[in-house]
């Protein structure tokens, strides 16, 4: 099955692009695909640049590729308690092409941050609006002290806790293909 992962972050070294491709690979059988928000560059969005504009070939880009997943992984950077600029930029123009952005394809919604709060306030926020972007949202987890669990030799994360939690979530996107 094709997993589309991506952080949602314009940092090129994002924490949150690094937990969301491992995440993809512990899904069982998965084709994954990483996505790089830097590629999906766009001006700030506006209702009267949208006039002069319309649908961005970035946006449209986007959009396509949650289309053509079987299922997704985001894994969410918190800046300030909230999404970053560069995620909801780009989540804000996708939504002016279809306000069900993810098309209800089953996700797993992810944050980390490097100290204890794990980013678990943009998680939330992302998991209360889930219902009104064409979420089918299987499973949601937060890491908290990512440099603790996260080895950056390997690319992976083998603290126990962080593992069974992140196995969990990943398998439930295996299980969707099966049913
Ligand atoms: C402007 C800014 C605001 C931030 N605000 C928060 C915050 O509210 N909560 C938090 O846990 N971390 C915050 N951080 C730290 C981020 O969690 C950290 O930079 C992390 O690496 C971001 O994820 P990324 O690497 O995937 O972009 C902030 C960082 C920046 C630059």
């Amino acid at each position: 099955m094709k997993i589309l992962t991506f952080g949602a972050s314009n940092a090129k070294s994002s924490i949150n692009k690094a937990l969301a491709r491992f995440t993809a690979t512990l899904v069982p059988g998965a084709e994954i695909e990483v996505l790089d928000l830097n590629d999906y560059d766009l001006p700030i969005y506006s209702e009267d640049l949208e006039k002069e504009v319309g649908r961005p070939p970035a946006a449209q880009a986007f959009f396509e590729k949650i289309g053509a997943a079987d299922g997704v992984i985001v894994s969410f950077a918190e800046h300030n308690g909230s999404y970053t600029a560069a995620y909801k930029n780009l989540f804000d123009w996708a939504s002016r092409i279809d306000q069900k952005v993810f098309q209800d394809k089953p996700t797993v919604y992810l944050s980390t941050s490097p100290g204890p709060g794990g980013a678990a306030s943009v998680l939330a926020s992302a998991k209360g609006s889930a219902q009104f972007f064409g979420v089918d949202l299987k499973a949601a987890v937060s890491v908290p002290n990512f440099y603790d669990v996260f080895d950056a030799e390997t690319g992976r994360i083998d603290e126990p806790s962080a593992l069974a939690d992140l196995t969990a979530a990943a398998e439930t996107l295996a299980l969707q293909e099966a049913a």
